[in-house]
């Protein structure tokens, strides 16, 4: 399976996915490109370090909002890919790439949606969310991504435990360390073995 890794930032979950290819628990996988929003995401140095083909489609470098999703997809389009992992990627998806990519993107979120998602829950806002609320189990979901934000089938969560002193910050390297770096290949995984079908909006698991 090729893969292509959207990332906007520090790019700890493309590491984990690089790294469990190479120790063999993701089957079947290749990176083709890591395509990235923002030139000085740290993940395009995690790609370069590993021999993986780094690009980036930056929106600052466009005149307006239809002419980058043009050249994001275009770009895109050409690896030829199977599925493509969302991987702490902040851009909207323009909605001609759902629909070419039905069921061939996936997203990783920092919380158990359908709680703390949706418009302007992303990074550390999601964390800041669940300390305010004051719920004492938080987690990570792996999801296709539909037409909606957070709303696309859900492959995989995570539970992860709020504890007392927690700031935003403790919290998301809790999330990521506990359930973001392990769903999110393992869901990768699960898709390369043909182990995931969607039927009405769920999915079903069969290793
Ligand atoms: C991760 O926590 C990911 O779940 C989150 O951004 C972070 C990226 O970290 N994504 C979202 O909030 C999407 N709504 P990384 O660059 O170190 O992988």
């Amino acid at each position: 399976m090729k893969i292509a890794v959207c990332v906007s930032g520090g790019g700890t979950n493309l590491q984990a996915i690089i790294d469990k290819i190479n120790s063999g628990e993701i089957h079947n996988t290749e990176i083709a490109v890591v395509i990235s929003n923002n030139k000085n995401a740290f993940a395009l140095e995690r790609a370069a370090k590993a021999g993986i083909e780094g690009v980036c489609i930056s929106p600052k470098d466009f005149a307006d909002r239809e002419s980058f999703n043009k050249a994001f997809l275009e770009k895109l389009d050409s690896y030829n890919v199977d599925l493509v992992v969302l991987a702490g990627f902040l851009v909207v998806i323009p909605p001609e790439m759902i629909r070419n990519y039905r069921n061939r993107i996936i997203n990783i979120h920092p919380s158990l949606i359908p709680s703390f998602c949706g418009t302007g829950y992303y990074g550390l806002k999601v964390h800041e969310g669940v300390l305010s609320r004051g719920v004492k189990v938080t987690g990570a979901t792996c999801h296709f991504v539909d037409e909606g934000t957070d709303t696309g089938p859900i492959i995989l969560q995570k539970a992860v435990e709020v504890k007392e002193d927690d700031t935003p910050e403790v919290l998301q390297r809790r999330v990521m360390e506990q359930a973001e770096w392990e769903i999110m290949p393992r869901a990768i995984d699960l898709i390369a073995r043909g182990c995931v079908t969607v039927e009405s909006g769920k999915v079903r698991i069969e290793e």
